[in-house]
């Protein structure tokens, strides 16, 4: 089949960028995505051109590191699904293809498609942790965990911290990111004792790198691989609010 990508080029976070067209005769229906994009970096490499920067680690739907837009859309067509996990068999021949990287100002351009996406290990070091002695591994029964609480704080573990919500949303809001690591440690009861704590610093902690404030337009919830539901942000904003009325009760 014959593609053509139009692909954000920019040198660095300093330069302007400018899309770039390229025609990609012969490409195998069976192809990952970012195979047909190593294609393309193997001619450019041959030519004596720069290849196109993106990220990927895994290849397998589970670390977060690839992603962008393809045609508008964080991560492409298939609901569900990392750009690394998307096949060329889900496009047509003849298609034309946008690819942009995610566009936020949290999220600085670093060249081409990769985007600096650091502002999100800053939300988790302010507060996405269990500050335990955890010692070696305790028995799997020792601290029942209701079943409904388990589950839903599995759902929450699911997000790989990829940034399509960000990218996503009108508002460039980090809401289902922060919520669904917020959720996964209140949930459980190990993340009980820095629960109000864990929940101011995130929130403040995501307003300081810029991210916008939610307004439940549920783009982030659309196009997140691991489906992480827009519930998590309720459970922030409940938590976030409790918090905040206990440390002002308290005068603090
Ligand atoms: S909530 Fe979904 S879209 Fe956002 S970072 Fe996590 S996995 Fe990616
Ligand atoms: S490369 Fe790891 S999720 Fe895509």
């Amino acid at each position: 089949m014959k593609i053509t990508l139009h692909i954000w080029r920019q040198k660095d976070s300093k330069s302007a960028g400018k899309m770039v067209r390229y025609d990609m005769p012969g490409i195998s229906e069976h192809m990952s995505f970012l195979e047909m994009l190593d294609v393309l970096n193997e001619e450019l490499v041959l030519k004596g051109d720069d290849p196109v920067a993106f990220e990927h680690d895994c290849r397998e739907g589970i670390c977060g590191s690839c992603g962008f837009m393809i045609g508008g859309v964080a991560h492409g067509p298939m609901p569900g699904t990392t750009v690394c996990q998307l096949h060329m068999r889900h496009f047509k021949d003849g298609d034309e293809l946008v690819l942009e990287p995610w566009r936020a100002k949290a999220f600085p351009v670093i060249r081409d498609l990769v985007v600096d996406r650091t502002a999100f290990d800053r939300i988790i070091a302010a507060g996405g942790f269990v500050t335990v002695s955890t010692g070696s591994a305790p028995d799997g029964n020792a601290i029942p965990v209701p079943k409904k609480n388990s589950d839903l704080a599995m759902d929450a573990a699911a997000c790989i911290g990829c940034g399509a919500c960000v990218a996503a949303c009108p508002n460039a809001a980090a809401a289902l990111f922060t919520g669904a690591k917020m959720s996964h440690l209140g949930l459980l009861p190990q993340g009980q004792p820095e629960r109000a704590r864990r929940a101011r610093a995130m929130v403040a902690a995501a307003d300081r790198e810029g991210f916008g404030g939610c307004t439940l337009h549920g783009e982030c919830e659309a196009v997140c691989p691991k489906a992480i539901h827009l519930d998590v942000i309720a459970r922030m904003n409940r938590e976030f609010l409790t918090a905040s009325l206990a440390a002002w009760w308290r005068g603090r």
